[in-house]
């Protein structure tokens, strides 16, 4: 049996008794990156084979390929660094690498896991691999590519009262971790306010201020730059008329709505993007920004050609009787297809950033 989570709440309960209750940022990061217990640092790599949830670029290298080559017609011949974050078990840092290496692009992958730090060096001796975006070089032309980063970075729970913001925070009573209210941090409230100026009291949020933070930096890192962030996102609107469970999301089968107050570190914690707060910032730092899904991101680059090619594959194979490749050209094919589903990974969000450009 795993024990990291049993670690992992006594730690946080030591901490919560010393310092106080922790501001649901700070839960998050604790949970998902504490070095030694963290649901992506225990030396688990994440996600994978064995994961609760796949990727777009697990489920198909052909996803890595499309976006391996957007990033290769934004470079367009010019001397760029390519610059995945959030590498995680590299299969998108593989098609990249390949697409780098055909252009000769230098490829560097951010991951914050050790563990998954470890892997992408061993699989990948001739690519860059640190830890921070403030470890990779400042140039004077970066394409930038983040794949389900976004919805990973600590976000705040904020609650909108009659007086104001409070924030949910995580305390403990006894054993048990809960959550409780506190006056909300000045920051944050100024943040919800700007993003909710109609919630009425009662309506509960995530403020992502850290994305806010991360485009920022991405965007002054590098003379131009074009970023592709890929993730599930939705509208302030959207957002502020959910309930707590739909705002904060745990991907382990079988839990209930806040079990990743029981067993922390052992679950994913996610929250939507809020595509607004991507529009703020963009808007603030002077770059355009084009918004639109996987789905139809993926068309543009080509997704219905290669499924047209699959498929012409599979009735070849068909009429020779090659029964095993027939079926190989399948599984392809409809790998491909899920990629575009609008009820699942099509209807992911893509926003193309840039600046400078
Ligand atoms: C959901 S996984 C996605 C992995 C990969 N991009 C993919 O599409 O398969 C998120 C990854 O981002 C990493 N990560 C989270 N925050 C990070 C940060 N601030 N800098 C670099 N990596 C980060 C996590 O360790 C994890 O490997």
């Amino acid at each position: 049996m795993n024990l990291h989570f049993v670690v992992m709440k006594e730690k946080l309960i030591a901490r919560i008794s010393r310092d106080g209750p922790l501001y649901f940022d700070d839960y998050m990061e604790a949970c998902l990156y504490d070095p030694d217990d963290g649901f992506y640092s225990s030396g688990r790599i994440r996600p994978g084979e064995q994961a609760d949830f796949l990727t777009s670029p697990e489920i198909s290298p052909w996803f890595g390929v499309l976006v391996g080559g957007w990033a290769t017609s934004e470079a367009n011949g010019e001397v760029i660094d390519l610059v995945e974050v959030g590498a995680g078990s590299g299969a998108l840092f593989k098609e990249l690498d390949e697409v780098a290496g055909e252009a000769g692009i230098g490829l560097v992958g951010v991951e914050v896991s050790e563990s998954a730090r470890r892997k992408l060096r061993k699989d990948y001796p001739d690519s860059t691999i640190v830890a921070t975006l403030g470890e990779v070089r400042e140039s004077a032309r970066a394409v930038v590519i983040a794949n389900e980063l976004l919805d990973n970075l600590p976000a705040a729970l904020a609650r909108k009262t009659r007086d104001g913001w409070a924030e949910l925070v995580v305390s403990s009573e006894g054993t048990v971790l809960v959550l409780e209210e506190v006056a909300a941090r000045s920051t944050v409230a100024a943040w919800c306010d700007a993003m909710f100026p109609n919630i009425g009291p009662g309506g509960v949020v995530t403020a992502q201020l850290a994305v806010e933070r991360w485009i920022e930096t991405v965007l002054r890192m590098f003379g131009t730059v074009s970023l592709c962030i890929i993730d599930y996102a939705a509208t302030a609107e959207e957002l502020s008329a959910r309930n707590i469970s739909s705002l904060v999301r745990s991907y382990r089968e079988q839990q209930t709505d806040l079990d990743w107050l029981s067993t922390p570190g052992e679950n994913d914690i996610t929250v939507d993007v809020n595509i607004d707060g991507v529009l703020n910032v963009c808007a603030r730092l002077g770059a355009s920004v084009v918004v639109k899904s996987q789905r139809a991101f993926l068309l543009d680059l080509g997704a219905d050609e290669l499924v047209a090619d699959q498929r012409d594959m599979e009735y070849l194979h068909a009429s020779g009787g090659r029964v095993m490749e027939q079926l190989m050209a399948r599984s392809e094919r409809i790998a491909i297809e899920a990629l575009l589903e609008e009820d699942g990974l099509g209807g992911f969000t893509v926003f193309i950033i840039s600046r400078g450009v």
